[in-house]
């Protein structure tokens, strides 16, 4: 099924799905991690892929940079492709005592969007992964000796010029990692119900002006998709 914003045939991307924002990230993680990937999407650039992982059919896709454009595809991989998990495989800001290449599982993520106000009546929605993919992320980590920790995040819908006071909010909160789509992919998720998790890499601390270099990130990148595909096997 053809819809606005993926070119897909039916049945041309599996029930679950790997969203990296960057659409040549999720070509990347197709070359690298899945067998016999095959081309699922191009429309917009945003670049999909279906392939195998131990025999599971797994796709991949772009989600684009905040929770409109990740909502979009999020939606339309649920309602029109029977999509029922999705990991979002990401970076984020890290905040207070986290390390450059730190492993995040988002158990929750707060937000300064009005995107699940909107969607429920202007109540605040506890924005929250799926249990069992937490649960399988945090043991798969366990069983590949991959440090990863279950973290509280905030997604922002700014990346420049935000709330000034924000670090010292997220601080006061313990709230580690800083990105801008999984607030909004979980409210949808509740919804839809669909099983869905962030796990996110921290390439940059944003109190230390500490960035990840290209090569760090690479590897960093590699250990969390090896980590989400294993628990996604399991
Ligand atoms: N802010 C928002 N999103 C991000 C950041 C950040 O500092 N780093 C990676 N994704």
């Amino acid at each position: 099924m053809s819809t606005p914003h993926l070119d897909a045939a039916p049945g041309q991307i599996a029930p679950t799905v790997l969203l990296p924002g960057d659409p040549l990230r999720a070509r990347h993680i197709a070359r690298e991690f899945l067998s016999d990937a095959t081309e699922a999407n191009t429309r917009r650039n945003m670049l999909g892929y279906t392939g195998t992982y131990r025999g599971q059919r797994i796709s991949v896709l772009g989600s684009g940079m905040g929770i409109p454009s990740c909502a979009i595809y999020a939606t339309e991989l649920v309602r029109f492709h029977g999509v029922r998990r999705i990991v979002r495989v990401g970076t984020c800001g890290g905040v207070g005592d986290v390390a450059l290449g730190d492993i995040l599982l988002a158990q929750s993520a707060s937000t300064d969007s009005r995107f699940n106000r909107l969607q429920f009546g202007g109540h605040d929605l506890a924005a929250c992964a799926d249990f069992e993919l937490l649960r399988a992320a945090a043991d798969a980590a366990t069983a590949l000796g991959i440090p990863a920790r279950v973290a509280a995040i905030f997604s922002t819908d700014c990346f420049y010029d935000g709330d000034p006071h924000l670090m010292e909010r997220l601080i006061r909160h313990r709230i580690v990692g800083v990105e801008m789509e999984s607030a909004g992919l979980y409210g949808l998720a509740m919804r839809e119900g669909l099983r869905a998790l962030s796990v996110l890499a921290v390439s940059d601390h944003l109190q230390r002006d500490e960035h990840m270099a290209p090569e760090q990130r690479e590897q960093g990148l590699s250990a969390m998709v090896s980590l989400v595909l294993e628990a996604l096997a399991a």
